[in-house]
């Protein structure tokens, strides 16, 4: 199957994007709108979803559900629906080839995901090759968990496919640059901006950091190609991490921290083939960044068995399964194995710079990628700040996360943050429960601990509780309360 002929309709012009967005969005074309249709398919597996989504939409007969198929899930569509769709935009729209027609229907041969308002265009993943991806399933918890609070300066989409990443970011930054090695994903990210009236997102060809040598930035996301791919292997740009999968992700990570600005914070999504001959995640990463400027969070999921990753990623290039797909699967199960590779653990590592004292490297276990959140990763770096000294801990104000809930175990406490949170329970002492308790009140970790044992709560020394304090603070468990800004009067 050869991927469809992009420039045509990178040739519309603003006028027709303008008008063609409107009208998605006149007809009610939202995330809302999908999202139950979506839910009539939950429980069946992403790969298998298409009939079931096919028959939802064919049962609504308006505008949203017609463009929907034909845009979206690849369901060709009839003139009448076409017309009452996309009025006088059809024209353009078929002679660009963004609409084909496939029998008695018309049809787009690329893919097309609503997020947020935003609308881009990618390929269907099948086409393997220069394919460009859009929205994957990373792609949601990678957006998530790069918006931290407050409005910031300059960001870097690196290894952007389509574009949704750069857009989303967009809105919340002075600007962004996208990059990607492959011409057309910078192709498509340059459309999507200008389809989506999006001005402040620069898009760059190159490989890694080679676009932006000289740049730095407040925040950095990316979710490069991490699958593990033998030489033989039909892959896609968007695929190949490299023989055993993590080599570009590693690259790229080491030259990160350069490219940060102090405070600066990156974000990357990575999964990490895993056997007993390969040295756990952590410790290749760590290996891989021995003196780096910044503190490093890794936060490792539930890992994934070869014989899944391996059936899955076959399924998604060859949807129709068949020979192909048996061929292509038994080629990543043999590639696997020939690697030690058992089994792959998704993560997420979050790097923050920092010049102004050591840095902190952490491996963390993470609830499911699903549950990735600025909010809880705005509270960790702060607390990295306050356990940066003893003094600057014993001053922090520090509380329980909202809706932290402790059960009794007897010799001990197990503390759980609600299930949408993205770290899993800890266990801790009891002692350490009741000095949590504490800290009920605004108070200080001096202030708390003091009470604590003058209130003869304690055999524990001062020193004893403020480490596992500081140590509940950098697992999440506790966060820091930013500090009440008091203005003096007139
Ligand atoms: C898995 S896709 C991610 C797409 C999108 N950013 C997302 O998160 O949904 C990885 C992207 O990295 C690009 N890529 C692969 N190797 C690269 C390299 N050495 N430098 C920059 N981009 C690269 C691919 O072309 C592809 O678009």
């Amino acid at each position: 199957m050869t991927l469809p002929d992009f420039s045509p309709i990178d040739a519309l012009d603003d006028t027709i994007l303008s008008k063609l967005k409107a009208r998605l969005v006149a007809v009610g074309l939202t995330a809302g709108a999908i999202e139950p249709i979506l839910g009539a398919a939950r429980g069946v597996h992403p790969l298998l979803r298409r009939p079931v989504l096919h028959h939802h939409l064919r049962s609504i007969a308006e505008p949203y559900a017609y463009a929907a198929r034909a845009l979206m899930f690849g369901d060709p569509i009839e003139q009448a629906e076409l017309r009452q769709t996309f009025g006088e935009l059809l024209a353009p729209l078929v002679a660009s080839g963004l609409l084909r027609e496939v029998g008695a229907g018309f049809v787009s041969p690329f893919t097309m995901s609503v997020v947020d308002g935003l609308f881009c265009i990618a390929d269907l993943l099948e086409h393997a090759g220069e394919a460009v991806m859009g929205l994957g399933p990373l792609t949601i918890p990678l957006c998530a968990a790069v918006k931290p609070a407050g409005a910031l300066g300059k960001a870097l989409d690196l290894g952007c496919g389509a574009g949704v990443v750069a857009l989303l970011l967009a809105r919340r930054t002075v600007s962004v640059v996208a990059t990607d090695i492959n011409p057309r994903a910078v192709a498509m990210t340059r459309f999507n901006a200008r389809f989506n009236g999006v001005s402040n997102v620069e898009v760059r060809l190159g490989s890694l950091f080679e676009p932006v040598a000289r740049d730095r930035f407040d925040l950095v996301a990316s979710q490069p190609p991490f699958i593990p791919q033998s030489d033989d292997a039909r892959s896609g740009d968007f695929m190949s991490g490299g023989k055993l999968g993590d080599e570009l992700v590693l690259s790229l990570l080491d030259a990160l921290p350069d490219h940060l600005v102090p405070g600066g914070r990156a974000v990357i999504v990575a999964e990490w083939g895993h056997g007993p001959r390969h040295a756990a995640p952590g410790e290749r990463l760590k290996k891989q960044l021995p003196n780096v400027p910044a503190d490093v969070m890794l936060f490792e999921y539930s890992p994934v068995s070869l014989a899944v990753h391996a059936a899955e990623y076959s399924a998604a290039l060859h949807p129709t399964l068949g020979e192909a797909y048996e061929l292509e699967a038994l080629r990543r199960l043999k590639h696997g194995l020939t690697m030690g590779i058992d089994e792959l653990v998704p993560s997420l590592v979050v790097v923050r710079r920092v010049d102004d004292r050591r840095p902190r490297f952490e491996v963390l276990r993470g609830n499911a990628i699903s549950t990735a959140n600025s909010r809880r990763l705005d509270a960790m770096l702060l607390a990295r700040e306050a356990v940066r000294s003893l003094d600057s801990l014993l001053d922090s104000i520090v509380c329980l996360p909202e809706g932290a809930t402790s059960f009794d175990l007897g010799s001990s406490v197990r503390l759980e943050l609600p299930p949408q949170e993205m770290l899993g329970p800890i266990e801790v002492t009891g002692d350490l429960m009741a000095l949590y308790a504490r800290f009920g009140q605004p108070a200080t970790v001096r202030a708390a601990i003091d009470r604590h044992l003058a209130a003869g709560a304690s055999g524990e020394s001062p020193q004893s509780l403020a480490k596992q304090v500081a140590s509940a603070l950098l697992n999440g468990h506790l966060e820091v309360q930013p500090r009440t800004l008091i203005i003096a009067p007139g």
